[in-house]
């Protein structure tokens, strides 16, 4: 394999990033990956795991999204910075500590090195379609009843939906500054639900961990609201990351949304599959029991979110990605199969 570029991906370890840094290795990439702690062996494994014969093309170097200047070694030589490092968290005590500022100050960090490195030409930016609605109701107000590339979620704040607003606006500090120059372009991958199998089994981290393992521990009994929300697998999102690095024609905003669905019909879907063994709901929760246990469940089932989202349906249009970087998503049936299979096989999830 011919030698190709050096690309930096940051928050490496990360349920999305892994998959990105595995396609980068596979496709013959060196890669600079950025973790908070190299010595942490639980973040750390799965990447060495991805290189196990040529460590050469994996260097980890230690970035903190909240340390100026942590991540100018990291990009030292690198063509392309892929920055997907932010908590994706929902349920939540100090939404400015825990989320905005080190999405915001993050973003601001990473860029800052980028602005002061001579050999980044693009940045691909990890931001999601949580950048452009807070609730499902909201694609009423536009055309066709759906979101596209030129909506910006305006509802948001640092009390309702805490999480959208630090993509909100980690994303157009991002457009600002990326505005201020011209030695690099800027492309965003905007995901819906990502969903598909964890590359590490151990990745407590990212809400997709935690909503799955809700759905197959039990957890919601038989009853799971039916919530609008859009899914995607990690691997095409990964692979749409990949696209908009290296296709000459990428621009923009790219929302990365395969299906869209609702927890009840993900719900339904995995319980045709494990519903024998493992305790997955399969029933519509009346709004009475959501708004009852809802808030007990994870912080950001309020009656507001509830009200806003409980049978509303989301329409997240996915046509400027497909016909741009033409890819291609995997069937819901694919994604929910191999994610909770991969819980399954990692010990997260145990049959009843
Ligand atoms: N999963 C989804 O459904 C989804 C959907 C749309 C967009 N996204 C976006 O995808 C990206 C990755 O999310 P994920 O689901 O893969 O979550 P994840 O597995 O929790 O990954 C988050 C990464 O960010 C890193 N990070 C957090 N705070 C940091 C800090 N202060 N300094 C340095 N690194 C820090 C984490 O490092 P540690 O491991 O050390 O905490 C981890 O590597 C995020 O930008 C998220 O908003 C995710």
């Amino acid at each position: 394999m011919t030698k190709k570029n050096t690309v930096l991906v940051t928050g490496a370890n990360g349920y999305v990033a892994s998959w990105l840094v595995k396609k980068l290795i596979e496709e013959g990439y060196t890669v600079h990956a950025t973790v908070r702690d190299k010595n942490d062996k639980s973040k750390v494994d799965v990447l060495k795991a991805l290189v196990k014969e040529e460590t050469n093309r994996l260097k980890i170097f230690e970035a903190d999204l909240l340390v100026k200047n942590s991540f100018n070694k990291a990009i030292e030589g690198c063509s392309v910075v892929f920055h997907t490092a932010s908590p994706f968290k929902l349920d939540i005590k100090d939404p400015k500590k825990e989320l905005v500022n080190p999405a915001l100050l993050g973003t601001e960090n990473v860029l800052n090195s980028v602005n002061n490195s001579d050999s980044v030409k693009k940045v691909v930016l990890t931001s999601s379609v949580a950048a452009m609605y807070s609730d499902a109701s909201e694609c009423l107000q536009y055309e066709n009843n759906e979101i596209t590339e030129s909506v910006w979620n305006n509802t948001a704040s640092l009390d309702y939906q805490p999480y959208s607003f630090s993509k909100t606006i980690a994303e157009k500090k991002a457009w600002e500054i990326n505005s201020k120059q011209e030695k690099w372009d800027l492309i965003v991958i905007n995901p819906s639900l990502v969903l598909g199998p964890f590359l590490n089994g151990q990745n407590e981290t990212s809400e997709s961990f935690k909503i799955l393992k809700q759905i197959g521990d039990g957890t919601f009994k038989k009853w799971i609201p039916k919530m609008g929300i859009g899914l995607v697998d990690v691997r095409d999102v990964a692979n749409a990351h990949f696209l908009a690095a290296f296709s000459k024609n990428a621009k923009g905003r790219y929302i990365t949304n395969a299906h869209n669905t609702n927890l009840l019909d993900i719900s339904k879907e995995l319980y045709s599959i494990y519903g024998k063994s493992y305790s997955i709901p399969n029933k519509p929760a009346p709004a009475w029991l959501i708004w009852l246990i809802g808030p007990l469940l994870n912080k950001a089932l309020t009656r507001k979110y509830i009200s806003n989202n409980l049978n509303h349906q989301l329409k997240a249009n996915n046509k400027k990605i497909k016909k741009e970087l033409g890819i291609e998503f995997r069937s819901m049936n694919e994604t929910l199969k191999d994610a909770f299979q991969s819980m399954i096989d990692s010990g997260a999830l145990k049959a009843k």
